[in-house]
């Protein structure tokens, strides 16, 4: 593949979040943390959520990893903000892919990464708040 076509292979979301991600960075005191990684790239993600009444009030993530794991990791912490933890749930590694004007099919595990990010922090979440896998009395 020429190298024009690699840079062809990226939607313009996906380059925009790459060079300007969203949410980056730490958060104090998170309701919720997910670290995640993918043992054949070796990149690795953690991502914080705030929890108020059952909603995602605030996402942040530290990416260290490859142009599509950050635009992904920036997408998904957009996508859960002002979601209720159910609704987050939901959010499927190929509906961030499609927020971002899709990705190439070799790069679709690292979409994975994100979404995995995301089910972990949730998963610590309600560990720590004493709720259900399953959501069940609040979320
Ligand atoms: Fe590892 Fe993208 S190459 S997440």
């Amino acid at each position: 593949m020429a190298t024009t076509d690699v840079w062809s292979a990226y939607s313009e979301k996906v380059m925009e979040h790459f060079r300007n991600p969203r949410n980056v960075g730490d958060m104090e005191n998170p309701d919720g943390i997910g670290h995640v990684g993918n043992a054949v790239c070796g990149d690795i993600m953690e991502l914080y959520i705030r929890v108020k009444d059952s909603v995602i009030a605030d996402a942040k993530f530290k990416t260290f990893g490859c142009g599509a794991a950050i635009a992904t990791s920036s997408m998904v912490t957009e996508l859960v903000k002002g979601k209720t933890v159910d609704e987050a749930l939901k959010i499927s590694n190929r509906a961030v892919a499609e927020a971002l004007g899709g990705l190439p099919p070799i790069k679709m595990h690292c979409s994975v990464l994100a979404e995995e990010a995301l089910r972990a922090a949730i998963d610590d979440y309600r560990k720590k708040s004493g709720k259900t896998l399953e959501g069940r009395g609040a979320g």
